[in-house]
């Protein structure tokens, strides 16, 4: 078939991948999937401020970059502002002398070292949490450091540092008809509201798409009716983390990825059938690598995973394999677009 960021682009959409670096170098076998399937790839940690901290760890996203080049591929940019990401000095600056010049310096040296060609930068990450203050923003140390205000000028900052640039506000757990969920898509909602009522430079949202098949419901109906909103505010969406987090790892593997792609494919449904979402990103491309890699408590839980030979410490949530090969996941994606 047809490499997925062709079929994505016959809708005007775009496909790509996060990777490592050590996927993109040229002596790794992942790299001609990336090559093939991707029109665009996203560093999966390079770019993120802890990973820049020090002069040298420039050299890292600088082969990065390098190797994408090489590949002809652009990259997203993931992500200047992530209360997950910040370097030890920075967390001890903002939490005793906050001083804006820090973030400032930090988002403008990154675009302008690493902003040609990117289309779309994640400027905030993950600024919702629920049950902290009324609004729904994170108790980050942004927050305490320059109070909610701290969204604005962070956009303000990258809009200027790359103004033809395309400015996102990245999010999870939006997906599902949950409590938790409705709580957090509300106060999301009401975030992107205020800001673009004060004309601050927001131009999408980054949909993660963690999809969980341990969390019921997905009602496409909800889903369809939130995109509708966003959409609908102006703002682009971008799927920008898309895989799939399994449920009961006993089930043989042919079984395992058809519940991956029924799911991946009832979501990606209702992602593009809205005119707003511009593309579709999957965290990792390979089961061989995926922060999804399971932990001692939930093979804890499926004490005969171990046993039937299919690698039950990988879960299978991406669209090629451990071995390479596509899987369900990977047709699913093919027929969405
Ligand atoms: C994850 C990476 O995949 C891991 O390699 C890293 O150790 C931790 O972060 N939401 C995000 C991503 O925005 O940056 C996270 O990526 C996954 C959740």
């Amino acid at each position: 078939g047809r490499p997925l960021h062709e079929l994505a682009s016959a809708s005007g959409r775009f496909y790509g991948a996060a990777a490592l670096l050590r996927e993109v170098r040229p002596d790794s076998p992942v790299r001609a999937l990336l090559q093939r399937d991707c029109g665009l790839l996203v560093p999966e940690v390079e770019l993120n401020w802890d990973h820049l901290a020090q002069p040298a760890d420039h050299l890292r996203m600088e082969e990065y970059a390098a190797h994408a080049r090489d590949m002809g591929k652009p990259l997203h940019g993931h992500t200047l502002l992530w209360h997950r990401s910040v370097p030890a000095w920075a967390q001890e600056l903002l939490r005793t002398a906050p001083d804006w010049g820090i973030v400032a310096a930090h988002i403008r040296s990154t675009i302008r070292r690493y902003g040609q060609g990117i289309a779309y930068w994640e400027v905030v990450n993950e600024p919702i949490d629920t049950g902290y203050r009324p609004d729904g923003l994170r108790g980050s140390l942004f927050l305490e450091a320059f109070g909610p205000d701290y969204i604005r000028r962070a956009l303000e900052e990258a809009a200027a540092a790359a103004p033809a640039a395309k400015l996102l506000i990245n999010e999870f757990s939006l997906d599902y008809d949950i409590p938790v969920e409705r709580e957090r898509r509300r106060h999301l909602l009401r975030l992107l509201e205020r800001l673009l009522k004060a004309g601050v430079p927001l131009h999408g949202l980054g949909v993660q798409g963690h999809l969980d098949l341990q969390k019921r419901p997905f009602s496409a109906r909800v889903f369809e009716a939130f995109l509708a909103e966003v959409a609908g505010m102006g703002l682009d969406i971008v799927i920008t983390e898309l895989d799939v987090r399994e449920a009961d790892l006993i089930q043989p593997p042919q079984v395992r990825d058809r519940l991956v792609a029924e799911h991946a494919k009832a979501y990606l449904d209702v992602a593009l059938d809205q005119p707003a979402t511009k593309g579709v990103i999957t965290w990792g491309i390979t089961d061989r690598h995926s922060w999804l890699e399971l932990g001692e408590a939930d093979l804890a839980r499926f004490p005969g995973a171990w046993q039937d030979g299919t690698s039950p410490g990988l879960n299978r949530g991406l669209p090629f394999d451990s071995d390479l090969r596509a899987k369900p996941m990977y047709y699913a994606l093919a027929a969405a677009f």
